[in-house]
């Protein structure tokens, strides 16, 4: 059986440098934490804590040692208490959304009201949003600006995983709105190319290994991609719940995995597909 591996399968180049610069904190002699786990890895994470790096959910009973800022970023709030507790801050803050939240902290401070496309639950937007004044607005699409109360001259930021024709249907509702509209592209094209590779790829195999974190929500959504074309879609976290039956019948194996999936974790799935390959 061909196994073929996705190009881009696995780390971004954001959750890729967050890591390297956790696990090169991690060497140092000082109590290390992140603020939040550094990625959706439970292996990462695991690693890390047995290399003497915790998870701290905030910095209320933390004095002292090395705190790690992970990819998608954190409160300005809890950057700003970091240093004022003068712990030596570790910002793996992946740069397109720092990006952003410089955008979004200009913005307001120029006098803009701000709309921040994307999902108001996620860490990454309640981050985003933070660096402005008042008058910042999370919106889900185009539809909600309908609802926002008056506005002065508006300016645009996106999270970064948001598709382009979604912050197309917002900055037209601004548009429409009439007045100025300030727009900054802060979509960063990671997780779309991963997807489109992902599909492709499923349409030319008769299996698909989707390998990521089960709470990682871009790894279902790899998942649930190659499902709709190959049902014969399988998603795991390590190689351990391979199961040859998988195999049977199959010509070609597709592999993808998530922005959050280690190379280790690829590589081990890799050599359990060759020992499949080898045992048939
Ligand atoms: Fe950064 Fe894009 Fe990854 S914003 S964390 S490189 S998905």
């Amino acid at each position: 059986m061909k196994v073929m591996l996705a190009k881009r399968a696995g780390f971004c180049f954001g959750v890729k440098r967050a890591t390297q610069m956790a696990f090169e904190a991690a060497g140092k002699d000082q109590k290390t934490f992140t603020l939040g786990p550094i990625i959706h890895s439970p292996q990462v994470v695991n690693k890390l804590e047995e290399m003497g790096v915790g998870v701290v959910k905030d910095l209320s009973g933390v004095s002292n040692g090395t705190v790690i800022i992970r990819s998608h970023g954190v409160l300005a709030s809890e950057m700003d208490e970091a240093h004022q507790k003068q712990l030596e801050v570790v910002d793996a803050t992946c740069p397109f959304v720092k990006k952003a939240q410089e955008h979004v902290q200009y913005l307001s401070e120029a006098g803009y009201d701000v709309l921040v496309v994307g999902d108001a639950d996620h860490p990454e937007v309640q981050g985003i949003v933070s660096y402005g004044k008042e008058k910042v607005y999370v919106v889900a699409s185009g539809d909600q600006v309908k609802q926002l109360p008056k506005m002065g001259k508006m300016g645009v930021v996106a999270q970064t995983t948001q598709s382009f024709d979604n912050l197309k249907s917002v900055v037209t509702a601004c548009l429409r709105r009439g007045g100025e509209v300030r727009v900054y592209n802060t979509i960063c094209d990671a997780t779309a190319v991963r997807q489109q590779e992902a599909t492709e790829l499923a349409q030319q195999v008769d299996c698909m290994i989707v390998i990521g974190g089960f709470n990682s929500a871009n790894t279902r959504r790899l998942a649930e991609i190659c499902t709709e074309i190959q049902p014969r879609t399988y998603h795991i976290e390590t190689a351990a719940e391979i199961d040859c039956s998988w195999f049977q019948g199959v010509e070609t194996v597709g592999v993808t995995a998530g922005a959050s999936t280690p190379k280790w974790i690829i590589d081990e799935v890799m050599d359990r597909l060759d020992q499949v390959n080898n045992s048939h």
